[in-house]
């Protein structure tokens, strides 16, 4: 990696992170429990690639409001949430994530059930916050039910339903192409056009941007696919030879690891060639889209 762009990168993930902290509940009260399984989680880390995304996207159509930032925490606790529950021992049943044991294994599996549903909540409670921050009323509505309808039954939880019903059964590659699209790029395409649409982008931009982010989205689940065969657990920070271990049918059981890498470059390359024909100033994300292609974690 470039190490004008590491620079670049550093610090844009070290005032993600700060953003992230700041809407963090404080850990007080007879509830207390949920609060701290809702920070374990979200504090364990992560490469905070989400909200990366959704504030490169907003600056690429101008924005330059404090209101993306609650959006920013928002989408981090959205697919936070989405971790603990796919580590669930009637999920994936994985033991550790992020570097650190799963939310059930630290906390059990009740909490570990509330703290995602809390998450997914609170993230909501978190955007709403933007309101307060001079967001306008109209592209702030546009950007909520952009957030909800990619968490929910059309989106992320949509795809992890039909990811979770089909383990151990094949599946043709139409189907694991939707269930991909869905269960993680779903909440890629929240990340980019909420930034987008908060930017004031136009609709037809707005629709560039979602298509560049499903690309982004079905490349990065292939990746991770790869990576869960020829990863480390010290790097990945989670469990390898998950999706054996639970007999899933994947990219890479399905074409192979070499065809898998080569449609992880063409898709990642479709969606820069579609970034370079939108207008504004790109290059960060042009290389945090790039960076995809050859991630080890
Ligand atoms: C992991 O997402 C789950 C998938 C959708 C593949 P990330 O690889 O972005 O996980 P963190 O946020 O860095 O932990
Ligand atoms: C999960 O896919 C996508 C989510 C919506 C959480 P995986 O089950 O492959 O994600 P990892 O490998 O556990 O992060
Ligand atoms: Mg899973
Ligand atoms: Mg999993
Ligand atoms: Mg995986």
């Amino acid at each position: 990696m470039p190490a004008d762009f590491k620079e670049k990168l550093d610090l844009a993930v070290a005032e993600t992170e700060r953003v992230i902290r700041a809407y963090l509940p404080a850990e007080e009260g007879f509830q207390k429990t949920i609060f701290e399984a809702m920070n374990y989680s979200v504090l364990a880390g992560g490469k905070r690639l989400r909200p990366l995304l959704m504030r490169e996207t907003y600056r690429l159509f101008g924005g330059s409001g404090g209101e993306i930032e609650p959006f920013m925490a928002a989408i981090e606790m959205i697919h936070t949430s989405s971790l603990i529950h796919d580590d669930l021992p009637c999920m994936d049943n994985d033991e550790f994530r992020r570097g650190k044991p799963t939310t059930w294994k630290v906390y059990g599996y009740d909490m570990a059930v509330l703290a995602g549903d809390a998450l997914m909540i609170y993230a909501f409670e978190t955007a709403a916050k933007a309101l307060a921050l001079g967001c306008d009323p109209a592209r702030f509505g546009r950007a909520v039910a952009i957030l909800a309808e990619k968490t929910g039954i059309y989106g992320m939880i949509g795809g992890q339903t039909v990811d979770v019903e089909l383990t151990g059964k094949p599946i043709p590659q139409d189907r694991l192409d939707f269930i991909y699209r869905l269960k993680t790029g779903a909440l890629l395409e929240a990340s980019m056009t909420v930034g987008a649409v908060l930017a004031g982008a136009d609709g037809e931009q707005t629709e560039s941007v979602r298509r560049i982010a499903a690309d982004v989205g079905l490349a990065f689940q292939i990746q991770d696919d790869i990576l869960d065969v020829t990863g480390t657990q010290e790097v990945l920070g989670k469990p390898v030879l998950s999706d054996e271990k639970n007999s899933k049918t994947t990219y890479v059981t399905l074409v192979g690891l070499e065809k898998a890498r080569a449609d992880v470059k063409t898709l990642s390359e479709q969606a820069i060639a579609r970034l370079d024909s939108l207008p504004g100033e790109k290059e960060f994300l042009r290389k945090l889209i790039g960076m995809l292609v050859n991630r080890e974690k």
